[in-house]
């Protein structure tokens, strides 16, 4: 299909209920964050939307980038050793990008009438799968752990631990274990980063993540700055 996201928020206008879930072997039109494309061929990797109707503050919603972060960590890592976080949304293995998550909302008043999350997972991918420009940048989960894996039983695995993770969020928050698991393995910890703070552009030392998912960071003056959104891009002298 074109992506899995367009369609599922389709779907989701037409009464689609929480916990749908549209998987594709191939997409056509795989959609990153800002406008992006997310390179997604065919059948060496896993490419999936997740439909949620949670009832969560508007303000919160963002948040479940970060939830959907410490599911897939949660899915991966015992197979995966040297697996990341990178705030907001993303998981690393050895400084190069392995999954990228886009959460998108339709806003409803105070709430959110729903939200789709799209998950993409480098599983059997080579590197010379992915465009020049992405090479070095990005790795698979095979490339990590030299071997290939079965999408069907890593899939399942996964929403397994997502549903665990969603429902333990809109319970606690990311106060307690979400938050502990996430700075824990934050790939950002203790880096040099930019960020674009409006027209701006503040370099600071990211230390961590705070209980609203916002990312905490030491300017050169020694002031603490919270963001709440935006892309942190790693310095190369850090
Ligand atoms: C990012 O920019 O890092 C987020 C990438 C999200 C890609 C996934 S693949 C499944 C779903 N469908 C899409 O079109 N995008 C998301």
């Amino acid at each position: 299909m074109d992506s899995t996201s367009l369609y599922l928020r389709q779907q989701a206008r037409h009464g689609a209920p929480h916990g749908t879930v549209v998987v594709a072997g191939q997409q056509l039109a795989g959609r990153g964050r800002r406008g992006r494309q997310w390179h997604s061929p065919a059948a060496e990797n896993l490419y999936f939307s997740i439909l949620l109707r949670p009832s969560l503050e508007l303000a919160q919603v963002p948040q479940l980038s970060l939830v959907s972060a410490a599911a897939l960590w949660q899915a991966l890592a015992a197979e995966c050793p040297g697996l990341l976080i990178k705030w907001p949304n993303d998981l690393y293995c050895r400084g190069r990008k392995i999954a990228g998550i886009l959460a998108e909302m339709q806003p409803d008043k105070t709430r959110a009438a729903f939200v789709v999350v799209g998950i993409g997972l480098n599983v059997n991918a080579v590197p010379a799968d992915f465009p020049a420009e992405l090479q070095g940048q990005v790795t698979s989960l095979a490339y990590e752990c030299g071997r290939n894996f079965e999408l069907s039983g890593l899939l399942e695995r996964i929403l397994q631990e997502f549903a665990v993770f969603v429902e333990r969020f809109c319970r606690q928050g990311l106060a307690g274990s979400i938050q502990t698991l996430i700075n824990r393995n934050f790939f950002l910890a203790g880096k040099v980063i930019s960020m674009c703070w409006g027209e701006q552009k503040i370099t600071c030392r990211a230390r961590a993540i705070d209980v609203s998912g916002q990312l905490l960071a030491i300017t050169p003056d020694g002031r603490e700055m919270a963001f709440s959104a935006g892309e942190a891009w790693l310095e190369k002298r850090a």
